[in-house]
């Protein structure tokens, strides 16, 4: 039985989790800032990093309790070190470090973009390889092909705004509140989505992704036309978004024939977007809990169990990289290591 303590602060949650075996989740914590950052409209860094280190140790000890565990029951730690805020990062980075010198534990950093992946291992039964996963977040929109633990194939990113990050600037501009991608999710309920026809650049030819143009003509339109309807101008915004997402991942599908599609990040919450990839593929998909698609600690947990047992893991060295692209690691050396 192996008990994994997973950190992670790449952003503004402070999440701690305790995973048994890989799939099993003893406690999941998140401390969300969000009330705090709301006011600035946006994730401030400095106070970000500060309220990491408020909330850490106190989370650490509810997660551990939670879970029924003691420090010693742990068989190694797992964290986020990128990408992600340079300040954020290092809180976490710092914990588990300090905790893996104390306690002689294993420690394994975890690219914060393959653990959101790792959300769609926490059940039962594992998802099928090779399988085609579309990570869609507040700073990155990626679609890759999983072959096996640690095997991937970058396929397409975005190649301007994030998917998330288009969310939360579209309710920004709609005056909806932040986070973004929920506001929008609530006010698209009330509104009609095929009241405006909005730019879906498909970018044929290439797995990429571009959200700008979307962004801009969303500017030009509230801006430039008097008693819009917000609700109408989410709910188009949404239907345009999703289908981009749903029309390029099946696209890439149909050409590498994967067993499975997996969703993953933030915007894979979205109901709608779940919707239609549920309604639209002929491939199963797999879809985390809303509450595993955001930032949490249980999924960077899951992803340091096979991560471990693939022999993939980190010293002391271990330092934070924030711009991490997809599946960048940093110290990772093979072992023969044993989990406890
Ligand atoms: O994965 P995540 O929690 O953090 C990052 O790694 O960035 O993703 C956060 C992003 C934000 O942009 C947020 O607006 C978006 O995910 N998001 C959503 C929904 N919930 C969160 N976007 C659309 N619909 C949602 N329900
Ligand atoms: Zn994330």
């Amino acid at each position: 039985m192996t008990k994994i303590l997973g950190v992670e602060t790449s952003c503004d949650d402070t999440a701690v989790s305790i995973v048994e075996d890989g799939n099993r989740i003893l406690s999941n914590l998140v401390s969300s800032q969000v009330d705090i950052h709301a006011r600035y409209g946006g994730v401030i860094p400095e106070v970000a990093s500060r309220q990491h280190l408020l909330t850490i140790i106190p989370l650490l000890r509810q997660a551990l309790q939670e879970a029924n565990t003691d420090l010693k029951d742990l068989s190694a730690v797992a964290v986020t070190f990128g990408p992600g805020l340079a300040g954020s990062l290092l809180v976490g980075v710092s914990l588990a470090k300090s905790l893996c010198l104390a306690l002689d534990l294993p420690l394994v950093g975890i690219n914060h973009l393959e653990g959101h992946i790792y959300a769609n291992w926490l059940r039962e039964s594992s998802p099928l390889l090779p399988c085609l996963c579309l990570i869609v977040s507040g700073g990155h929109t990626e679609l890759v092909l999983m072959r096996g633990h640690g095997d991937f194939l970058l396929l397409g990113r975005t190649r301007d705004d994030a998917c998330g990050e288009a969310f939360d600037k579209v309710a920004r501009i709609l005056g909806l509140g932040y986070p973004g991608g929920p506001a929008i999710e609530r006010a698209a309920i009330r509104g009609d989505p095929s009241s405006f026809a909005l730019p879906h650049a498909l970018l044929r030819g290439s797995h990429d992704f571009s959200f700008s143009g979307l962004k801009t003509a969303v500017l030009h339109l509230w801006g430039g036309t008097e008693g819009l309807s917000p609700f109408d101008v989410a709910a188009s915004f949404q239907a345009t978004v999703v289908d981009i997402l749903v029309t390029k991942t099946l696209e890439a599908a149909k050409e590498i024939e994967p067993k499975q599609i997996l969703l993953a990040g933030g915007v894979a919450a979205n109901g709608s977007l779940r919707q239609e990839f549920m309604h639209r593929s002929k491939i199963p998909v797999c879809l985390p809990p809303p509450s595993l698609c955001t930032d949490n600690a249980a999924m960077i947990a899951c992803c340091g169990y096979f991560n471990l047992r693939e022999g993939r893991w980190s010293d002391l060295s271990l330092d934070i990289l924030p711009n991490a692209g997809f599946a960048e690691g940093v110290g990772f050396e093979p072992t023969t290591q044993l989990l406890k």
